[in-house]
């Protein structure tokens, strides 16, 4: 199997379940357009995420890594007309074209954008009592993922269900011994999410039109 066959198959099955509509298009375009990098979770992703908040019937949900907002855009479809989503995002200029991507998709009333380092901004979170929320997507820099999910668990509640994208890097990820922060980071991670106790979780690889990949996900439990 190859990375042609992988992406021929995602294409498949995207225009089965996930069909591009006008404003994934365009957040899609934009995110192009502005020079952006291209690692936005897939139309099959964004539509597994979709479906895991509606299965939590959730309410409101935290975004770690907005980018131009096409994973923002999947997941604010999965709200009622009263949700709310909080996204993170680092850079002004990320957040620039995800404001125009979100406000284009008609999701502008439920989608909040912070801008900064998503440290501080789950501290301000954390301090402002603004959670619990529902479902939890961290998709940041991988090197703090782990105190990206410490400070999720402060803003979940029991049922909540926390997803971490790019657990596999390219299959370093069994690498113990590696210096790459991104690898240790995720290493890190899985380790939380296999040994806290609040944590019911699960990882697995997926092949597709993003290469080789997966996901990892946990239930908080209590
Ligand atoms: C993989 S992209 C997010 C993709 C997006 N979730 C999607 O699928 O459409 C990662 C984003 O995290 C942002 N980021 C990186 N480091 C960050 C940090 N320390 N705090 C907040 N955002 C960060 C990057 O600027 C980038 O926009």
């Amino acid at each position: 199997m190859t990375q042609p066959q992988w992406s021929l198959v995602d294409e498949y099955f995207g225009t089965l379940f996930a069909p591009a509509d006008a404003q994934l298009e365009n957040a899609l375009k934009a995110t192009a357009e502005a020079d952006m990098p291209a690692i936005q979770v897939s139309a099959n992703q964004g539509k597994l995420l979709y479906l895991l908040a509606r299965l939590c019937n959730a309410q409101s949900i935290l975004e770690v890594g907005t980018l131009g907002g096409y994973s923002t855009i999947w997941l604010a479809r999965a709200l009622p007309v009263d949700g709310k989503l909080i996204t993170l995002e680092i850079s002004p200029e990320h957040a620039a074209v995800a404001t125009r991507n979100i406000a284009q998709a008609n999701l502008a009333s439920l989608v909040t954008i912070r801008v900064g380092p998503a440290t501080d901004s789950l501290k301000d979170l954390i301090s402002q009592n603004a959670g619990p929320f529902d479902f939890i997507f961290i998709d940041a820099d991988k090197a703090n993922t782990p105190s990206y999910i410490e400070s999720a668990l402060r803003l979940a509640r029991p049922g909540s269900l926390i997803v971490v994208d790019n657990v596999v890097r390219n299959g370093a990820v069994v690498e113990a011994e590696s210096t790459d922060p991104n690898v240790q980071g995720i290493r890190a991670s899985l380790a939380i999410l296999a040994s806290n106790p609040r944590l019911e979780s699960v990882a697995w690889q997926v092949v597709g039109s993003k290469g080789y990949d997966g996901l990892a996900m946990a239930l908080v439990l209590e």
